[in-house]
């Protein structure tokens, strides 16, 4: 019965995608009379009040990059170098959320969503990082906060989402220095003090680890340092000294909220960290201690502390000397800094222990892990890739990662923050609107985030990434992670069948 239905399935999908590849070009109208197998997935499913959104960051989908007033980030400095992003793309224009967030919040409602993510612009709020004001760049976040209300769409804001205020890397070398720590404060304060008003859910960073690794381990993301990068740097050294002020600084921003505005404006704070789940590659001690660092390494160093006041013990016994240490004080501020964490998952990897000789001297953070990766086992693939190289798509792993942070950090209050898989850019419009691995993957994952929530996890909020597609970073517009597609030429919105999918398993009883 079962490979029945699938084949039955398949035979309508072909039916579907030949039909309109041949048709003319597909156009926004929703397949009303289509009903999705939502997999038995609706509201019902989960706890009271659980919230369904989306996620998106400002340098990937506002535009307006360098305009109204806005200060450069880091990243409008790395785009510009060329080499560094696919066909040397910029974030200049991307899908112009600036201007039409109207548009955006619009098709939120309409797919019964409850809530966006989004992340305000550091360096349109202080061009400079601190001092003056652009006052245009509030008015704008004030225009998108208050129509989202007006459509029932809950704010999430986050306040960090890679873009440094290129001032700052200028004039101290920004997030190596510990002066980000009370720039980063007061610009938190400011956005706190100001829409916090109607804002309730806050976080401070987006993926720390991606801004310590990617930025100062391997040079691959702004501001490109790394040991043998053209722009300086030190592997082995810079990704600990900078996730120990980014850890410090959203320790500060926490600190301001909660003596200045908690008590009035009744919100709460996190951080978002993102999660690979890392299953041993077999059951020897050695794999399973090897997928133990990796789990350290990756989560841990800003989970541990944030939750017990230390980094992990992996990271104390193989980093040493070169990982920073929190004073007393510090500790007071970093242990408990958060009112939920959220975990952004897309994937899983297999680990093992590659039993490398003790190296003289430490290289840099991705070695000091000293963990194999591996993409199968006994010849199966762990699952099938999106178009992402690094994005396999495993559901299971879902499960394993919610589990593993409720059972090492005590149960907290997770908001699953990001979750999905990328087509590559150039998919014809008609392919790329019926997105049926995309839904698979909804349906397969949210199915084992469910069943881990029903284990006791305290799950309350989950967030697709993301609404549209945009400029995914190193590359530019060749990945295609939206719900909606847009045609780069005009900037126009398709909502794709994924999209349907939610508004399908989002309707509210009426
Ligand atoms: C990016 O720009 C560089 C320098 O102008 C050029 O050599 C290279 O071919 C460009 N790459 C693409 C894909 O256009
Ligand atoms: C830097 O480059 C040298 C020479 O190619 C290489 O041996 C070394 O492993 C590199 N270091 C890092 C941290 O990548
Ligand atoms: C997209 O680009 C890839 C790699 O350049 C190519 O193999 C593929 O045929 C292209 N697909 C379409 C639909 O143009």
């Amino acid at each position: 019965m079962r490979s029945l239905g699938h084949l039955l399935l398949l035979l309508f999908v072909l039916a579907v995608v030949r039909c309109s590849a041949a048709g003319p070009p597909a156009t926004a109208h929703p397949p009303s009379r289509a009903r999705f197998d939502t997999g038995g997935l609706s509201r019902a499913a989960f706890p009271a009040g659980f919230v369904f959104g989306t996620a998106a960051s400002a340098y990937q989908v506002e535009g307006m990059a360098l305009k109204d007033g806005r200060g450069p980030c880091i990243w409008d400095v790395f785009v510009k170098i060329p080499g560094n992003i696919a066909n040397n793309a910029t974030a200049d224009v991307s899908v112009d959320e600036y201007h039409r967030y109207k548009e955006d919040v619009d098709i939120m409602k309409k797919m019964n969503f409850d809530g966006y993510r989004f992340s305000i612009s550091w360096s349109r709020i202080f061009p400079n990082g601190v001092g003056k004001v652009n006052w245009k760049g509030v008015a704008y976040y004030n225009r998108l906060i208050d129509y989202m209300l007006k459509q029932g769409i809950t704010p999430y804001a986050n306040l960090y989402h890679y873009d440094l205020p290129q001032a700052l890397e200028v004039q101290y070398n920004g997030l190596l220095s510990a002066k980000i720590v009370e720039a980063y404060a007061d610009y938190a304060d400011f956005c706190f003090k100001t829409f916090g008003d109607r804002v309730k859910n806050w976080f401070t960073f987006n993926e720390p680890r991606v801004v310590a690794a990617l930025g100062y381990d391997d040079g691959m993301f702004a501001p490109g340092r790394c040991t043998n990068c053209s722009a300086g740097g030190n592997s082995a050294t810079e990704p600990y000294i900078v996730a120990h002020n980014l850890i410090l600084s959203h320790a500060a921003a926490v600190k301001r909220y909660r003596d200045k505005y908690q008590a009035t404006q009744k919100g709460r704070i996190g951080i978002l960290l993102d999660f690979v789940w890392y299953e041993p590659l077999t059951n020897s001690e050695a794999d399973q201690a090897a997928a133990q660092r990796a789990r350290d390494f990756h989560l841990g160093w800003f989970l541990h502390p944030i939750v017990y006041g230390e980094y992990p013990k992996t990271l104390q016994d193989i980093v040493k000397d070169r990982l920073p240490k929190f004073t007393v004080e510090e500790i007071k501020m970093v242990k408990g800094s958060i009112d939920y964490v959220g975990i952004n998952h897309y994937t899983s990897y297999y680990m093992y222990d590659p039993h490398l000789p003790e190296p003289q001297k430490p290289t840099r953070y991705a070695n000091d892990w000293n963990c194999g990766f591996a993409f199968e086992r006994n010849g199966v693939p762990i699952g099938p890739r999106a178009y992402s190289y690094w994005l396999y798509i495993v559901p299971w792993g879902m499960y394993k990662a919610v589990t593993y942070v409720k059972e090492q950090y005590g149960n907290p209050t997770v908001i699953l923050s990001e979750n999905g898989m990328d087509d590559p850019g150039n998919v014809t419009l008609p392919n790329g609107l019926h997105d049926t691995t995309r839904i698979n993957y909804y349906k397969s994952y949210i199915t084992e985030l469910k069943k881990a929530i029903d284990d006791g996890a305290n799950v309350i909020g989950y967030f697709a990434w993301s609404l549209l597609d945009n400029f995914e970073w190193k590359l530019g517009y060749t990945s295609r992670f939206g719900l909606v597609y847009v045609d780069y030429r005009n900037l126009k919105r398709y909502p794709k069948m994924s999209a349907y999918w939610f508004g399908q398993m989002l309707q509210r009883n009426k």
